[in-house]
């Protein structure tokens, strides 16, 4: 018989059985199910609400349990229906009378929302661990390449010269974000809902602070209804993921043009590239692809439970059961893109003279030019007309701005003179950019230093 089974007459259909059942994904919450627990009977004996007898005797049964499981010894069964149910059905089994006491004072309603938080903010701690190292393969490539100039593109267009390391901070600060986001969604989670019972708390005087600081919560959930009924924190987590998704998917997609014959920046590493099957000389970036990739089902997850959750009357619903499979499903999808792509980042090998000459190609000092005539006294305006129309005479010559001679400069503006070489070279154009965040090594070298600072700050 069901543990709820006294007011039915017969089972549920087999059919219903296999519908209603989560113990295939809830089973990856048996650790924080039964730290829960352990918490829950400890406290409920401090109360005087167990025996000291019962008290022991759940603890050291769950104990067992907790550990007979981490060893693969215990099987959960879909009869059980979920993994509370399994808990408590395993610890009747080994304990008898002193197991039926456990749930005195609880709902399976509150204590899958502590499961919940405690999961969420364990998986926010594996997942800011995996950002950091991402962060740290970054800032050292970065600080590998601070003269390593490459075209900065708009549009996909070559723009203005930067550095490779400067592109690369772009991903660090992005990753920074993404960090603030999960220690943002730690916090979230961070509050204890047992003691909410199934959704109008309990006549037991439980000690929920008690609980709270045995499993190491910050604070308690202030009102019943939300505790069992808030799945916000879920979405704060995939909402974060997504963004992170986003990010590693932007990377990717560079990568992947990058390492293209058109732009050959790039070579990955062959232990991070694949063959074809019929094409001898295929090299693919599989990866990053697979990474662009998995980022729409992550955004699947977020608007899956955003979607399970827009109709729901208070407080618990069924509906809420969906929540853990879209969760662990982007968190496990999530933190495997970050630990490869992490991986497959190290490995990249830049092709710096390709890059040069990319970044001097397209002419992406015109802008510079303009700036030239600018200093000059000539108004933005008339420069910036006076540089293109330098470009499309190029342009018509096959030409680029550095090979004209100063009378062709001339013909254009006589204000012209020999110190427009400098002004346009590649290095005045990287070198003198060179406020906060802009690209000049200099800068890009405090802002290495700045993002190192703000990474060491993070705890978790
Ligand atoms: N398996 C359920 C879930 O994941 C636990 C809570 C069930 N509560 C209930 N009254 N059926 O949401």
């Amino acid at each position: 018989m069901k543990l709820w089974g006294g007011r039915f007459s017969k089972d549920p259909d087999q059919m219903v059985l296999e519908f209603d059942e989560c113990i295939e994904i809830g089973n990856r919450m048996y650790e924080q199910d039964i730290l829960g627990s352990i918490a829950h009977a400890t406290m409920l004996g401090a109360q005087g609400i167990l025996s000291e007898e019962d008290t022991n005797a759940i603890v050291n049964g769950l104990n067992g349990i907790l550990e007979d499981a981490r060893n693969g010894k215990v099987t959960w069964s879909v009869d059980a229906e979920d993994i509370h149910m399994n808990v408590e059905t395993l610890l009747i089994e080994r304990i008898g009378e002193a197991g039926k006491r456990l749930h005195t004072g609880r709902s399976r309603n509150d204590q899958v929302a502590l499961d919940n938080h405690m999961i969420v903010m364990d998986a926010c701690r594996e997942i800011l661990a995996l950002l950091k190292d991402l962060n740290e393969a970054l800032l050292s490539t970065a600080e590998a390449h601070l003269n390593t100039a490459m075209p900065g593109y708009t549009h996909l267009q070559h723009a203005q010269p930067i550095t490779l390391a400067h592109h690369l901070m772009a991903y660090v600060e992005m990753f920074l974000h993404d960090m603030r986001h999960f220690e943002f969604t730690c916090e979230q989670a961070d509050e204890m809902p047992l003691g909410s019972g199934a959704l109008a708390g309990t006549t037991y005087s439980l000690d929920r602070e008690r609980v709270a600081s045995l499993l190491g919560f910050s604070r308690i959930t202030m009102n019943s209804l939300d505790g069992v009924s808030n799945r916000d924190y879920f979405i704060d987590f995939l909402s974060a993921a997504s963004l992170t998704m986003m990010h590693l998917s932007r990377f990717c997609e560079e990568l992947i043009l990058w390492c293209s014959s058109e732009f050959a920046f790039i070579e990955m590493d062959d232990a991070f590239a694949t063959g074809s099957s019929i094409m001898p000389q295929k090299k693919n970036p599989d990866v990053a692809e697979l990474i662009r990739g998995k980022t729409g089902r992550v955004y699947g997850a977020l608007i899956g439970l955003l979607t399970a959750m827009k109709g729901l009357p208070l407080s618990y619903n069924k509906d809420m059961q969906e929540d853990k499979e879209l969760f662990y499903d982007a968190s496990d999808t999530l933190q495997h893109c970050l630990a490869v792509f992490t991986a497959m980042f190290r490995k990249i090998t830049y092709r710096k003279e390709r890059m040069a000459e990319a970044a001097m190609d397209g002419f992406t000092n015109a802008t510079d030019c303009a700036d030239y005539l600018v200093k000059k006294g000539i108004a933005f305006r008339d420069a910036h007309r006076i540089s293109g129309e330098l470009v499309a005479y190029c342009i018509s010559k096959g030409k680029i701005l550095s090979d004209l001679s100063l009378d062709e400069y001339r013909s254009f503006n006589p204000i012209f003179d020999a110190d427009i070489y400098d002004a346009i070279s590649l290095e005045t154009c990287i070198g003198k950019r060179n406020i906060p965040g802009a690209p000049a090594p200099e800068a890009v070298h405090s802002s290495i230093e700045n993002a190192k600072k703000r990474l060491s700050m993070f705890s978790f």
